[in-house]
């Protein structure tokens, strides 16, 4: 079981102090506009992923007049108890895993699988593919312990490539690059395709639960980020080289990889209304946790901004169904108790926030 028994913060946003002891559950926190909701949604996904949904600027997350501030979790992996910790300052990050220096966030993630649903999650399908390509390495990353090097290689491969391009260095310092590269993007699309191939299924389910109005079946169509009809990506770099010099940056490549989502050969945007558009959203994460699930028989985290926000009635009472059926922990904010349904109350934990004030409910 991967879940986060303990969560403490220190100088988080407008959060002098808190330590939450989390059920296995649901775990609610309800409170005003401006108290803090989503600074504690955002503090974990912050230890869980290193960065912020809401700021590039890492130092807007320290309390006003503060220097530092610290995140710590204990969490259950299995039947073993991890601590990780998170400290920072305007100008360095300190990781720490069971009492020693972590080297990479990614050692962080590893330890702790969450997924987020925010009011801004269906910018998912609106936006442009970089968060549909996080969405997808999120699942690579957790199913193929080979992804994260793969795709350091081939961001390094591609940084020197584009400087070289941008510099108009010689065409065969250029293609020092290529051999790197081409090999990275074809491992980093065998495991992207196979898992969008695998995650399919979970998401035809998911959707019939949660939008039965909808009797056609979704389909995902991955994109490797080079164009289908180029005989191989080695060759299309070699064909687009005078191209590239151009522009002065590589034009294909899995940075560029993207899903299509299609009901009936339409896509999801033209089809679904902004509240299906939402469900959707729901379901690509519950897919994704069941499919994590499945794969490492630890279950993920869900955290879950401002559901009414988010879902009617209806469907918040679907979701909180689904969530309970599939045992993830999940961690919600309401601004009122009432528009949450608590369907197993013997195990819902409440909080109240207030001005950044957490107090555990009775
Ligand atoms: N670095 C910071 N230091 C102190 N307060 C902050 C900081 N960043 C944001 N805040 C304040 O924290 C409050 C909490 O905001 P937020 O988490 O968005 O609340 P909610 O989600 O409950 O509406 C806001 O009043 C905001 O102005
Ligand atoms: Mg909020």
């Amino acid at each position: 079981m991967s879940k986060i028994l303990q969560f403490q913060l220190q100088h988080f946003r407008n959060i002098e102090q808190a330590s939450l002891t989390f059920g296995e559950g649901l775990n609610l926190i309800v409170g005003d506009n401006a108290a803090g909701k989503t600074a504690l949604i955002e503090a974990i996904w912050t230890l869980a992923s290193g960065r912020s949904f809401r700021t590039a600027k890492p130092h807007q997350l320290i309390q006003q007049n503060q220097s530092e501030l610290v995140l710590f979790g204990t969490l259950t992996e299995a039947d073993r108890i991890h601590k990780i910790g998170l400290a920072r300052t305007s100008d360095k990050v300190t990781l720490k895993i069971d009492g020693e220096l972590a080297k990479t966030q990614a050692d962080m993630s590893a330890k702790l699988p969450v997924q987020l649903l925010t009011p801004e999650s269906h910018r998912l399908l609106e936006e442009g593919p970089k968060a549909r390509r996080q969405f997808m390495d999120w699942g690579c990353f957790h199913h193929n312990a080979d992804f994260i090097h793969l795709w350091r290689h081939y961001q390094r491969a591609l940084k020197q490539r584009n400087h070289a391009l941008k510099k108009r260095l010689p065409a065969s310092q250029i293609q020092l690059w290529d051999a790197q590269l081409v090999d990275a993007a074809e491992k980093i699309d065998v495991i992207r395709a196979d898992y969008i191939t695998r995650l399919t299924p979970y998401l035809v389910e998911f959707c019939q639960a949660l939008m039965p109005e909808i009797t056609v079946s979704p389909e995902c169509h991955y994109r490797p980020g080079w164009p289908k009809t180029a005989e191989s990506y080695r060759q299309l770099l070699a064909d687009n080289f005078a191209k590239d010099t151009l522009q002065g940056h590589t034009q294909y490549g899995s940075h560029r990889a993207d899903i299509k989502f299609r009901f009936n050969g339409q896509e999801a945007l033209m089809i679904l209304s902004r509240g299906q558009q939402k469900l959707f959203v729901c379901a690509l994460l519950l897919a994704q946790a069941t499919l994590y699930q499945q794969h490492s028989q630890n279950p993920v985290i869900m955290l879950i901004d401002d559901l009414p926000a988010e879902l009617d009635a209806k469907h918040r009472e679907t979701l909180l169904k689904l969530l309970n059926l599939l045992d993830i922990q999940h961690i919600l904010t309401s601004t009122a108790q009432d528009l949450i349904p608590v369907l197993e109350p013997e195990k819902a934990k409440i909080w109240r926030i207030q001005h950044g004030e957490l107090i555990e409910q009775q």
